[in-house]
Formats: C-alpha cells, structure tokens, sequence
C-alpha cells in the first residue's frame, strides 16, 4: 500500500504552543514535548504511533524524547521515530529537537551499559542509525553511575558534540553533587549542559525538595521534567477502575497493586479541584508543574492523539489560587506511589 504524504498543520505554530529558553542558551523548547518511553515500541500500533508523532507536531511539539532502551523492546521507539521520519518528518528536521540517551541496561555483556566512554560512544552511533538522523540536537546521560569517573562520562559527551553527533549535552537523574560538578566541568570545556532532566510531578517533589531544581537554575541550565502525569495516575485513567488498555495492567514501571482505593479516592479529590478550575485532572497537574520557576518544558507520554489533545490545553490555564495550591499539597501529600 502506497502511504500518503504528510503535509504538516500550516497552522503549527498558532495553535496555542509557547516555548520557553532552556537556561542561559539560545534553545526555545514547547511547554510540552512528546515522549516515546512507552506506547511507541514494537508492541504498540505502528499507525497509531505515526498518528500521535504527526498530531503532535501538527499542534506545535517540537521536541522528541528518546533513549537508547525505549520501547518496550528495546532500541524499537527509536526505530518508531525512525519510520516516521523518513515517511514524515524530514522535510520538517530543521523544525525539530530530538533527543535520546545512554545510561540503562541496553545490550549484554560489561560495554552496553551505565556510563564508560565505550557504552556512550556505542550507542549514540546505534540511535542514529536506528532513527534514521544524521545528529541529535541532545544527547543525555542518562543515569549517574557511581562507579565510572565522572570525568570519563562526561568527556564522551564533550567528545560527541565536538564530533557533530549531538548539538547540546544533557544529563538525567545525577544526584545533586556530581551535577554541580557536572556543570562545572562542562561549562570549561565551552559545551554547557543545556537540559536537566528528571521527574516532577504533584505526588513526586523531590528535585524540588533536594535544591536541584534551584542548582539547575542558578547554574543557566534548562529543566525538562518526566512522568508529568506520574505515568497516568494523576488523570482521570483510573477513577473507574483499571483499563484493560491502561499502563497499570502491562505491570512494568506501574503496576495494578499501586493502584489501591486509598490513592483513588485522593486522586479523586484532585479530579474535584481540577473540575472547579474548570480543567480535567491531566490538564491541572500539567499546569502546576509548568507553573514552577526554572522549569522549561515537560515531557508527557500518551497512547493516544485524544490524550495528547487534552493535555495540550493545560498550557491555557497556569494561574492558582494560593487556595487552591494549599488544596492540591494537602491532598497530594496523602498518595504514595
Ligand atoms: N530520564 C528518565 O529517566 C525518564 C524516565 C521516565 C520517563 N522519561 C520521559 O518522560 C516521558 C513521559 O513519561 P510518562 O509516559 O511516564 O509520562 P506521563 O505523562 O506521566 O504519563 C503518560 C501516561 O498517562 C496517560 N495519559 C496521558 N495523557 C493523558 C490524558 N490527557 N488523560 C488521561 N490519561 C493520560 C497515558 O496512560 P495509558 O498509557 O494508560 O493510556 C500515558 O501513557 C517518557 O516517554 C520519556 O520520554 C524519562
């Protein structure tokens, strides 16, 4: 069957998007970027994945998340976006920031994993191939690994922009003190970290609680926070029970015994705030995250454009009530994950 060819929206850029700068850089990213960690492997629909990338790019997302593991089935979200893009999206790369990483379990054996100038070199060269792209605009550790230098993870990342691979650096998950060190020493090699990433979410306060979010800040860096929606339990997914098509049921990063009545009925009250602003649940725990100073942009998952539409609209609302805030604490300080 021969594929139609993509046109995108000729309305992209007017359909509501803002971007922010990413630190002191001269990055604009959307306030959301689309994710590819689930739902965009070889077990999901590949038309369904193309409809989400397309539609996401239509309504002004610019920017693509990705990692070397990504799928499930490891490597095949990269192999996703790279079907995509060679059917789509090339005209439109110049548009475009994609990004993966390196860090996790990827490939057997001592080289194919967390953070040895071997694993990082490897991999970049296999995402490229695997999404069909000449470079990436961003290449991230994507884990700290306490037990290689981190003089050596950091200098393969120097080493891959310098060979034109990745055009920025970006880090994942570093505990707070190699971070500082991280920014120093790539900051003296003229190859600043243009994107911290990590998870933020109403239930999951840490980068906050910890000083991260303020070092990122203070130190001209760009924060991109993961699991917005805490993988969907911060929606409306799970008020009338679990899906059958939901994440929990797959058991894997979220599992149906985390699902339990005591975080229903609080995720409900939540759903009863969001109602009162006028947003669904999604919308509201996407605005609270965005409303936070240093936060550049958040990475949302979906499994569907219908998802992904609604989240869009949170970038509408990002205006609380101190009222409503003390609310969302008290009731969020009662889920556990
Ligand atoms: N750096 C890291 O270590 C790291 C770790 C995790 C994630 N990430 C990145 O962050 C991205 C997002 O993570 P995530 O998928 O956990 O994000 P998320 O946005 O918290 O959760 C996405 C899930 O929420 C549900 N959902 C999304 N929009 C919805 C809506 N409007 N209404 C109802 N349900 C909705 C869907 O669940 P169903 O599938 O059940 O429909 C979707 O799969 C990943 O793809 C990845 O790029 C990075």
């Amino acid at each position: 069957m021969i594929e139609e060819i993509y046109k995108a929206s000729e309305h992209r850029y007017e359909n509501g998007m803002q971007f922010r700068r990413s630190g002191r850089s001269g990055i604009l990213l959307p306030e959301l970027s689309l994710g590819m960690w689930q739902n965009f492997g070889e077990t999901s629909p590949l038309d369904r994945s193309k409809e989400i990338l397309r539609f996401a790019f239509d309504h002004g997302i610019t920017s693509f998340d990705l990692a070397n593991n990504y799928g499930p089935g490891y490597g095949t979200a990269e192999e996703t976006f790279g079907y995509v893009f060679e059917k789509s999206f090339r005209p439109y790369r110049d548009e475009m920031f994609i990004a993966s990483k390196a860090g996790y379990d990827m490939w057997p054996g001592p080289y194919g994993n967390w953070g040895s100038r071997k694993y990082l070199m490897a991999s970049i060269n296999q995402s490229l191939k695997r999404t069909k792209l000449d470079y990436f605009d961003i290449f991230y550790s994507h884990r700290y690994d306490p037990e290689t230098p981190l003089e050596e993870t950091l200098q393969a990342l120097v080493d891959i922009v310098r060979m034109g691979k990745a055009l920025y650096i970006g880090i994942s998950r570093w505990p707070l003190d190699a971070l500082k060190f991280a920014f120093e020493y790539l900051g003296e090699r003229d190859t600043p970290c243009l994107l911290f990433q990590d998870r933020l979410n109403l239930i999951d306060r840490h980068v906050e609680n910890s000083g991260i979010l303020e070092c990122v800040k203070n130190s001209g860096c760009g924060f991109i926070g993961f699991s917005p929606l805490a993988q969907g339990v911060l929606t409306n997914r799970y008020l009338k029970g679990i899906p059958n098509d939901s994440r929990a049921v797959q058991q894997r990063f979220l599992k149906t015994s985390q699902i339990n009545e005591t975080l229903v009925e609080n995720v409900r009250k939540l759903n009863e705030i969001a109602a009162q602003r006028g947003q669904t649940l999604a919308q509201m725990a996407l605005s609270w995250v965005l409303a936070h100073q240093g936060v550049t942009s958040l990475i949302v998952g979906c499994s569907s454009t219908a998802q992904l539409n609604d989240s869009l609209q949170a970038v509408k609302s990002k205006d609380f009530t101190a009222e409503e805030l003390r609310d969302i604490d008290d009731i969020a300080s009662n889920i556990k994950l």
